[in-house]
C-alpha cells in the first residue's frame, strides 16, 4: 500500500491538510450523514468527512438543501462523529443559521460543535460571510468555505450550472476565496467552476482547496458519497465518477429476499431456533 502523510495519522487535523497541501498530497473529503457509513469511511482512511447539507437532499428527498434545520444537520452530525476516530469531521451550517448576523451564526456553530461533538464547520459566500467568519473563530472553532455554486443560493439563479464562466463571476470567486482566506478559513470547497478558475485560485491562495467539479488542480477532491455509490442512476453530472452500482446490488438483493420469501426459501432449518 502506498504511503502518504496522512497514512498513520491517528487523527486528522486542519494543520495536516495545510501540510498535505504544501506537500503535493491530494486531500480526499466524502459526505457522510450516518453512523454506519461513516465508520466505513474512516475504517477506509478517508481524510475528512463533510456532513454536507446535501443531507436534505440525499437522506430527506428534498429538491434543494434550503429545507434541512439546524436540529436535522446535528442529528446527523452527531451520528457521524460517534463513528469516526481518524477523519477530520466538517459539518454544514444550515441555510437560514448564519446569514442574518454574525451573532447568530457563532449561535448556531456552536450548537453544531457542543451538540454533535464535530471538528469544524462550513459556510456557503464570500465577502457576504467574513464577518460571521471572523466571529466563529473568535470563538475557537475552524471554518471551512464555499464558493463557486453555492446550492443554498439556488433561487437566486434558478440553475445548478457551472458558475464563473464569465470575467465578473470568476473575479468576484477568485477575491472571495482570498477574503476567506485573510479572515481564517483553514480550506475552501470549490464546487462546480471551471478548471482553469480553480487553479488560479489553488495557486493564489495559500489554503487548500477542495474541488467538486471544478477539474484536477484544486488541494482535494470531495464527491456526495450517495452519489459516487451509484445509489441513484438519475444524477449524472459530468464530474460525477461512479466507483460502484449499488442501486442495482440493493434492488437485486432486495428482489431475490422477496422471492425468497414468496416461496418459503427463507428461513432455511439452519436461519431457525
Ligand atoms: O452538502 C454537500 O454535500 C456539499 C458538497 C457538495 C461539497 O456541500
Amino acid at each position: 500500500m502506498t504511503q502518504y502523510l496522512s497514512t498513520n495519522v491517528s487523527k486528522v487535523t486542519t494543520n495536516l491538510l495545510r501540510k498535505m497541501r504544501n506537500e503535493g498530497e491530494k486531500i480526499a473529503m466524502l459526505t457522510a450523514y450516518d453512523y454506519s457509513n461513516a465508520r466505513l469511511l474512516d475504517q477506509a482512511k478517508i481524510d475528512v468527512i463533510l456532513v454536507g447539507d446535501s443531507a436534505a437532499n440525499v437522506m430527506a428527498g428534498y429538491k434543494t438543501t434550503l429545507p434541512i434545520t439546524l436540529n436535522e444537520m446535528i442529528y446527523h452530525a452527531s451520528s457521524v462523529v460517534r463513528a469516526v476516530e481518524r477523519a477530520l469531521v466538517v459539518v454544514d451550517m444550515p441555510f437560514g443559521t448564519y446569514q442574518g448576523n454574525s451573532k447568530e451564526a457563532l449561535a448556531s456553530a456552536i450548537r453544531i460543535m457542543k451538540e454533535s461533538g464535530a471538528d469544524a464547520v462550513k459556510m456557503e459566500g464570500g465577502v457576504e460571510i467574513s464577518e460571521s467568519i471572523d466571529r466563529i473563530l473568535s470563538a475557537g472553532i475552524p471554518v471551512m468555505g464555499h464558493l463557486g455554486l453555492m446550492p443554498q443560493s439556488i433561487n437566486q439563479y434558478g440553475t445548478y450550472t457551472v458558475r464563473g464562466t464569465t470575467e465578473k463571476e470568476s473575479e468576484k470567486i477568485l477575491n472571495d476565496a482570498q477574503i476567506l482566506e485573510q479572515h481564517g478559513c483553514f480550506a475552501i470547497v470549490l464546487e462546480k467552476i471551471p478548471a482553469d478558475l480553480a487553479k488560479k485560485v489553488t495557486d493564489t491562495i495559500s489554503i487548500p482547496t477542495i474541488g467538486i467539479g471544478a477539474g484536477p488542480h484544486t488541494s482535494g477532491q470531495v464527491l456526495v458519497f450517495h452519489d459516487m455509490m451509484g445509489y441513484s442512476l438519475q444524477f449524472s453530472p459530468r464530474f460525477l465518477r461512479r466507483y460502484h452500482n449499488l442501486s442495482k446490488e440493493i434492488i437485486d438483493s432486495v428482489s431475490n429476499y422477496i422471492n425468497d420469501v414468496k416461496t418459503c426459501e427463507f428461513p432455511n432449518e439452519k436461519e431457525q431456533y
